[in-house]
């Protein structure tokens, strides 16, 4: 079934300089890429982005650190991608991510751990609207 999903190159992807990288992942995956733009979140946008998360004692440093810098947000496109995305971005704890992961291979620290992709159909529609609108959706 093709999905669209929200991935996000977070802050320390972009300063460290593996935009290229991830993105080259996700095409040699036969992934689109369907809407992409570069962002600075005010730390209140990345509240919003991670409401669901407002309970949880890192919610304050995570959306310190999301509104530190710009992020790549992008709209990918394919069979399963939700999934396929969480794969090749590894788990959420760096050392805990299979090696070759994006996660494994880049992340520094379980908060800076280089990228974002929704985790459910739900959840992807809500993240995709958060950062785009229907124009900005190409193909
Ligand atoms: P979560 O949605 O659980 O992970 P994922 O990004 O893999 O979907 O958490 C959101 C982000 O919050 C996560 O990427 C990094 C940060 N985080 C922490 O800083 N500490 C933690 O203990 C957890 C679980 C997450």
């Amino acid at each position: 079934m093709t999905e669209r999903t929200l991935s996000i190159i977070k802050p320390d992807g972009v300063a460290r300089g593996v935009m290229g990288e991830v993105i080259r992942r996700f095409e040699s995956e036969g992934i689109r890429i369907a809407a992409m733009k570069m962002i600075h979140m005010t730390q209140a946008q990345a509240e919003g982005f991670y409401a669901v998360h407002k309970e949880r004692p890192f919610f304050g440093s995570l959306t310190e650190f999301m509104s530190s810098g710009p992020c790549v947000v992008m709209i990918l496109e394919g069979e399963n991608v939700i999934a396929k995305n969480r794969e090749l971005m590894g788990a959420t704890n760096f050392k805990e991510a299979a090696p070759g992961t994006i996660r494994a291979d880049f992340a520094t620290d379980i908060e800076k751990n280089v990228v974002h992709g929704s985790d459910a159909p739900e959840t992807a529609a809500f993240e995709m609207g958060y950062f785009f609108n229907n124009f900005e959706i190409v193909g």
